[in-house]
């Protein structure tokens, strides 16, 4: 939840500035408080303060610490508020020791009683600064950690949780000591300066060559050098490039990420069209071979996994499909044994969530199937088939190329899984691909471009709504779901998603005039009945907008409609019907003044429980 850069030089004269922008770039991990921290003539110099980095940043000056080795750190608050005195770095007794953190220390509790038994002083009310007491203690008993490194080493034997940490030391002014469990944790490479960070666009600026540090790895950086080892023993770290440009983790002329994003879909799309077929078959051959399939998720990629299971469940026939979120998998835990296979959908590839379901799920056998978005992050990784949606980084906390890169891939699933089941021949299954490779991304640039002005007109209408409705029937409505979540992450105006059948049951009763109802009418198998229920919200004065295609006759009951072009292939829809959604979001959010790229209350990556 948080993000973490550590840097150690010889060549750069003050990494104090390279901090503070690579935290610019992690500042969508959160952005609750800030702090910095170098080594300058053999002491530890730490500004920090609650507020973005900007803020911070404007009232400290960050960038006046010197020095060629120092850690930063912007904060998504889970043990104590976010203040001054929680936020990272955090020091120890003798302020030598300074360290930042991602995670959460489980038994800091126990730890911490232990270490004030020992005469420790504590300022902040963090797990994370029991990490810096704790090394402290061990240096305090030489037989036993003889060195900062083995000291270190003991250090995380000790804790439990899960936890990205840097560390460093006044004595040891070019070393940098990480260890890593359950959350993000990268090396970057440059001839004579040494990078970690949560994630690569925080040193993309400098280098691409990058190592990704794997759970229960501890590594020590100095300027040229990187040393990884587990359980005692060194480990050779495979470097990769990539093919990301510190271009594309900016916001290139757009005024938010979020627009950005919205508008890279049909690259976003072509690219992870782009899967090769092996990949796509061994996916479909554990599905075929499974006796039931749990589609695992939460949030917006949730939204994607009930798309995938819509179009599965019908596939599929009678094999059971369930959807389930990724928080109330003990609900569903009793289901899984080594006939099942998981999908597990997940952009950032670290939520925990995720994680806590699928490792019970992996001991108790289960194949699992994961479809991410960051390369070799933990869900793949825990995984028996890492799938990538190449959808490029994804900065806005509001998910949107890379759900629809996720509904696009498992599209591609749905109509490998048709061909090997028998139902698609060789010649239909051919051309009904080179429509969903070829099509998709066009279909969609072309949607982006015909509606971004209806979007804004409609977005300022609706912003001064308190709520909207967001309805839809059978398989679509999980976009109704997925568009009623932008728009309440985003904006802030409350809005519901249901079955629109369920109308009558006890949402009609709050509709009254001008009440934003927003329909998701597709002229498919739910199209008419979808006309009697915009009829009902009709006569009680519901302001209707329409997501629909030409000759369907909700246009007529409708105040105003996005109308997009019919699909050639049905498995298209979920892509085209949410991109007017992405936008009505994205500009209601502008009309109410609010940054849409941080919501508040909301972090990218959620990586606690
Ligand atoms: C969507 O806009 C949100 N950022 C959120 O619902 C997100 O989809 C959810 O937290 C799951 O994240 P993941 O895809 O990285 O697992």
């Amino acid at each position: 939840m948080c993000g973490i850069i550590a840097i150690t030089t010889q060549s750069k004269k003050n990494v104090s500035k390279m901090i503070t922008t690579g935290l610019k770039r992690l500042e969508y991990r959160g952005y609750d408080s800030v702090g910095i921290a170098t080594i300058n003539n053999g002491k530890i110099h730490t500004l920090k303060d609650k507020g973005t980095i900007e803020k911070v940043d404007n009232a400290l000056n960050l960038e006046q610490l010197e020095g060629t080795i120092g850690i930063g750190h912007t904060r998504w608050a889970t043990h104590g508020p976010p203040n001054r005195e929680n936020a990272h770095p955090h020091g120890d007794c003798t302020g030598e020791i300074t360290v930042v953190h991602n995670g959460i220390i489980e038994n800091y509790l126990k730890l911490k009683q232990k270490l004030r038994e020992s005469g420790h002083s504590f300022i902040s009310e963090t797990d994370t600064e029991v990490l810096a007491h704790l090394v402290e203690e061990e240096l305090k008993h030489p037989e036993l950690a003889p060195t900062v490194k083995e000291a270190f080493r003991r250090v995380i034997s000790q804790i439990e949780g899960s936890y990205a940490i840097t560390l460093i030391h006044a004595k040891e002014p070019e070393t940098i000591f990480l260890a890593r469990k359950d959350s993000p944790l990268v090396i970057g490479i440059q001839d004579d300066t040494k990078f970690a960070a949560s994630d690569i666009p925080a040193f993309l600026e400098y280098t691409k060559k990058v190592i990704v540090l794997k759970d229960g790895e501890i590594a020590t950086l100095t300027p040229k050098s990187v040393y990884i080892e587990k359980n005692g023993y060194r480990v050779q770290p495979k470097p990769f490039i990539v093919s990301w440009t510190a271009e594309s983790a900016q916001k290139s002329g757009y005024p938010h990420f979020m627009l950005k994003e919205i508008h890279e879909q049909p690259i976003a799309l072509r690219n992870t069209l782009t899967i090769n077929s092996e990949s796509v078959h061994s996916a479909v051959t554990k599905i075929l071979e499974a006796e039931r399939i749990i589609i695992l998720a939460c949030g917006t990629s949730y939204h994607a996994g009930l798309t995938g299971y819509h179009q599965f469940q019908r596939i599929l026939n009678k094999k059971p499909v369930y959807p389930v979120i990724a928080s109330e998998y003990d609900s569903y835990s009793h289901l899984i044994d080594n006939e099942t296979a998981i999908i597990a959908v997940s952009q950032s590839g670290e939520t925990l969530d995720v994680m806590k379901a699928l490792s019970p799920a992996k001991k108790d056998g289960a194949s699992i199937i994961a479809i991410t978005n960051v390369v070799d992050s933990s869900i793949p990784r825990l995984s028996n088939i890492p799938l990538y949606t190449r959808a490029g980084p994804e900065i806005g906390v509001a998910a949107t190329k890379t759900h629809t890169a996720q509904v696009a891939l498992l599209a591609r699933i749905a109509l490998q899984l048709q061909h090997e089941i028998g139902t698609l021949d060789k010649s239909e299954f051919d051309s009904m691909l080179q429509i969903l490779n070829e099509e998709t991304p066009s279909i969609t640039r072309k949607i982006i471009q015909q509606n971004e002005f209806k979007a804004k007109r409609l977005a300022e209408r609706i912003s001064s709504r308190k709520s909207a409705y967001f309805l839809a029937r059978g398989p679509n409505l999980p976009i109704a779901l997925e568009g009623a979540l932008k728009i309440k992450e985003i904006s802030y105006i409350h809005a519901e998603a249901f079955p629109a059948g369920e109308s009558k049951h006890g949402p009609i009763a709050i509709v009254e005039p001008s009440f934003p109802i927003i329909m998701i009418a597709p002229n498919d198998a739910t199209a008419k009945k979808l006309l009697n229920n915009a009829e009902e919200m009709k006569a009680r004065g519901g302001y209707i907008i329409s997501v629909t295609e030409k000759d369907h006759s909700i246009i007529q009951r409708s105040d105003s409609a996005f109308i997009l072009p019919t699909s050639p292939l049905h498995l298209i829809n979920p892509i085209s019907y949410i991109l007017p959604l992405q936008m009505l979001a994205y500009y209601a959010a502008v009309t109410r003044g609010v940054d849409p790229d941080k919501p508040k209350n909301l972090a990218k990556t959620v990586t606690v429980e």
